[in-house]
């Protein structure tokens, strides 16, 4: 049976002008089929879906592998034609070993990170045969799979006349719609986020960045459990965030504070998570330029304030039982009159000064004011996101996003989600070895960077940020390492990699039920 995808960000940008056409052609029979196939040793085992097809087939699926090749080896395809009047194709992939669970060294989940890749590679093989519709095998694991599929088919290509084919992923079979559903939801989030880290900055402001929030927002929420504020530089004023403002100064774009409560609980006065993201629609440096190479992708450097939407957006559409509110700081650090100058002194919501020995450090600026606001609401915990060092992609590459707190509660569940996500975090230190060499500073009671500046620069990022903390549960995300994706994420294209959006939805799912359980 045929389970239709049910697009949930109705007014999504990335796949809604795709439907129709797909749907025509679905309705002419032109579609790929995507099957798992696991790995042993004397010979390669079919999923059940497999095993399924292959009984329709009259046995005809394990006989062409054998005729077509060696065993399938993980993360491997094979595209088989004339198997049945449904599909114009049937890609098998490679799933490795039946038996693979989560992994001590790795940690994370090796059987879920394998079906994510296989799924990836045998959809993506459908779109190159610009085959608009595809079937995909559960694999056992219907959400890993779907979640598979919808990452591993994005592609940022708005701005491009020539488009790749827009792939619409179907659930095979019967079963376990639930957990596919739930894996789109996990994906399509992800890919918010990557779309909106991928934008240009000149085409995404910070106004135009809240702007498409609230109305993401809007499309998924059920009974007005969603609000938007979008605060406007006169509000930031009124909130005495200097150290923000200071920021925003340096550009002609107006910045914005945004922020989201979504209320899911069934008592609206249940205590929120507070997620707060940096979100530098564009980081040029300021006056302390940064070099133009590379600096393009200094665009992304939002992705604290996109994850963290996003995946409320996502809680939002998921129904999750609990409330979030969501603080977004955006604005350009540009180098204009107006702008920052290296040994200004500015005045932090808490009243704390800060002298700015390097305008680059500025997501520290805009974060020390959002903390301070998220510090306002009666929270479970803060929690928030932000490319903040290169020198946190010095210390762990894109392996994992770096994790800061105070609270051994909140490291264990982001840990375990990160687990089952494949999205990982690793916890970081928050010595007071790294205090002193920020809070020593000759005209201010804290200065932007670090005394000794490039040794355990996200350390010290972090414990500026701890200066702006008295909640017990409070952990400080650094996603510069994950911001963007080569090829080290098997199911991610090249681009912005929109991490750790997935984990955080995982967090939040897993923090409501904890609250139920209480
Ligand atoms: N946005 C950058 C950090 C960044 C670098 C993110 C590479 C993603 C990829 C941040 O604002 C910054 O420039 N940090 C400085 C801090 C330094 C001046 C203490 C850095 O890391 O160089
Ligand atoms: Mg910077
Ligand atoms: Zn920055």
């Amino acid at each position: 049976m045929l389970l239709p995808l049910r697009n949930v960000f109705t007014k999504s940008l990335i796949c809604h002008r795709a439907f129709s056409a797909s749907q025509q052609n679905f309705n002419s029979g032109k579609k790929g089929l995507v099957l798992g196939i696991y790995e042993k040793e004397d010979a390669p085992t079919l999923t059940k879906a497999g095993v399924a097809f292959d009984n329709l087939v009259s046995g005809k699926l394990k006989e062409m592998l054998t005729l077509s090749g060696p065993p399938l080896k993980k993360g491997k395809s094979r595209s088989l034609y004339g198997l049945h009047q449904d599909y114009s194709t049937v890609v098998v992939v490679g799933l490795g070993k039946e038996t693979a669970g989560v992994s001590d060294l790795e940690q994370w989940n090796e059987n879920k990170e394998n079906i994510r890749t296989a799924i990836s590679v045998g959809c993506r093989q459908v779109q190159d045969l610009e085959i608009p519709c595809v079937e995909v095998d559960p694999c056992e694991d219907a959400q890993s799979a779907a979640e598979g599929a919808v990452l591993g088919l994005f592609e940022y290509n708005e701005l491009k006349k020539k488009k790749k084919t827009v792939v619409q992923a179907q659930l095979h079979g019967r079963s376990d719609n639930e957990a596919w559903h739930k894996g789109v939801l996990y994906a399509e989030g992800q890919n918010l986020a990557r779309y909106l880290m991928e934008t240009p900055a000149n085409r995404l402001t910070p106004t135009m960045f809240a702007e498409l929030i609230e109305e993401r927002l809007s499309a998924v929420q059920v009974n007005s459990n969603a609000k938007v504020h979008i605060r406007p530089r006169s509000w930031i004023e009124e909130q005495d965030m200097g150290a923000f403002l200071s920021v925003a100064k340096g550009s002609d774009e107006p910045p914005v504070f945004l922020e989201i409560h979504y209320s899911g609980s069934a008592s609206a006065t249940d205590n929120p998570l507070v997620l707060v993201g940096k979100g530098v629609t564009f980081d040029s440096g300021g006056i302390s330029l940064k070099p133009s190479s590379g600096m393009d992708a200094m665009r992304g450097d939002m992705g604290g304030a996109a994850t963290i939407c996003s995946a409320i957006v996502t809680a939002a559409a998921l129904k999750l039982p609990l409330n979030i509110i969501g603080l977004a700081p955006l604005c350009e650090n540009m180098p204009n009159g107006r702008a920052n100058k290296p040994g200004d002194v500015v005045r932090a919501k808490n009243g704390k000064t800060i002298q700015i020995d390097n305008t680059d450090a500025e997501g520290r600026l805009l974060l020390a004011d959002a903390l301070c606001y998220a510090h306002t609401f009666n929270s479970r915990a803060i929690v928030n996101a932000a490319t903040l060092t290169g020198a946190m992609d010095v210390a762990l590459g894109s392996a994992a996003t770096g994790v800061f707190t105070n609270s051994t509660w909140l490291w264990n569940h982001l840990h375990e989600a990160s687990i089952v996500t494949g999205d990982r975090v690793w916890r970081m230190p928050l010595f007071e070895h790294y205090s002193k060499q920020v809070t020593e500073s000759q005209l201010a009671d804290l200065n932007n960077v670090g005394k000794y500046s490039r040794s355990g620069g996200a350390c010290t990022a972090a414990a500026f940020l701890k200066e702006f903390v008295t909640v017990p549960h409070w952990a400080h995300l650094d996603i510069a390492g994950v911001m963007s994706n080569k090829d080290e994420v098997p199911y991610l294209r090249k681009g912005m990699a929109g991490r750790p959006t997935r984990s955080l939805v995982e967090f939040a799912t897993r923090l409501s039920e904890e609250s139920q359980k209480l």
